[in-house]
C-alpha cells in the first residue's frame, strides 16, 4: 500500500489524471502524454524526472493553471505553492502582512493573530511576525511560503523544487516540517513534492518518475529505480 493509511478518508484531499495530453499553444510536441494517475491517500509524495520531462507542467495542470488539451483532471483539493526560489513567490515587506495575504480576512482580529502563531510555530518560525522579509534566510523564506499556505487553509501544497536553493540543514528542517504535516492524521494534508536531489525520495510515502510526459507508477522508496 502507498501513502498513510486515514481514519477520516472523505476529508483526504485527492487528485485524479485520465488518460490527460498537455501541448504548449504552437507546438505539435506533447508534454503530457496519455498520463493517468492517481494521488488518493494522505502523505508526501514526490516525483522526479530530467529537466524539461514535463514536472512543472504536471504541477500547473493540478492547479488549473493549465488546461489540458485532452483527458479529465479530478481533483477536491485546496491547493497551495510553494516554488524552488521564495523570492518569487513573497510579495509583502514582512512576515506579518505576507501571511495576512493568505488569510480569510473576516476572521476576527484575535483570531487572526491566533492563526499567525500557529502557522508559524509549525513551521518553526515563532517570534518571526514582525521581521521584515529581507531579514530571513533562504531558508526561512521558505517556511514562510509554507506557513502560508497553512493559513490559508490549503490542505494539499505543490512543492516544486522547494530545497534546490537550500543547503542540506534547512533542506532536512522543510522535510521535517512536510514530514510532521503529512503524518498528521486529525488534519488531512498531502504534498506533491517534485526535486531532483535523489538523497530526498527516502522521506516520501510513495515516489514516481515522469518520463517522456507520463508518470510511472508510484513505488516505495525503497523499491523506486531511477534510470
Ligand atoms: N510557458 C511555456 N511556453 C512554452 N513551452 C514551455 C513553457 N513552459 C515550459 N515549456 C516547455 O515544456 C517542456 C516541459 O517543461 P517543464 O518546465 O514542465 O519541465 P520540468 O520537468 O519541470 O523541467 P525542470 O526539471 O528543468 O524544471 C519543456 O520543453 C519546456 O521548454
Ligand atoms: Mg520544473
Amino acid at each position: 500500500m502507498i501513502g498513510i493509511d486515514n481514519t477520516s478518508l472523505d476529508q483526504v484531499p485527492k487528485v485524479t489524471f485520465q488518460n490527460v495530453s498537455f501541448s504548449w499553444p504552437g507546438k505539435k510536441q506533447l508534454v503530457i502524454n496519455n498520463c493517468s494517475f492517481s494521488i488518493n491517500k494522505q502523505g508526501l509524495w514526490m516525483i522526479v524526472g530530467k529537466n524539461g520531462s514535463g514536472k512543472s507542467s504536471l504541477l500547473k495542470l493540478i492547479t488549473g493553471l493549465l488546461k489540458p488539451s485532452n483527458g479529465v483532471i479530478n481533483n477536491s483539493a485546496n491547493f497551495g505553492m510553494v516554488f524552488q526560489n521564495p523570492d518569487h513567490q513573497i510579495l509583502m515587506p514582512n512576515c506579518r502582512s505576507e501571511l495576512l495575504l493568505n488569510i480569510n480576512q473576516k476572521l476576527s482580529r484575535k483570531e487572526i493573530t491566533n492563526k499567525i502563531d500557529i502557522a508559524l510555530k509549525k513551521v518553526g518560525l515563532t517570534g518571526f511576525d514582525k521581521r521584515p522579509i529581507h531579514t530571513l534566510s533562504g531558508g526561512q523564506k521558505q517556511r514562510l511560503t509554507i506557513a502560508c499556505c497553512l493559513i490559508g487553509d490549503k490542505n494539499f501544497i505543490l512543492m516544486d523544487e522547494p530545497t534546490a536553493l537550500l543547503d542540506s540543514s534547512s533542506q532536512l528542517k522543510i522535510l521535517k516540517i512536510i514530514r510532521d504535516l503529512t503524518n498528521n492524521k486529525k488534519n488531512p494534508f498531502t504534498v506533491l513534492w517534485i526535486t531532483h536531489r535523489l538523497e530526498e525520495l527516502i522521506y516520501a510515502d510513495a515516489v514516481a518518475e515522469m518520463k517522456n510526459g507520463n508518470l510511472s507508477d508510484w513505488q516505495k522508496p525503497l523499491n523506486f529505480q531511477y534510470n
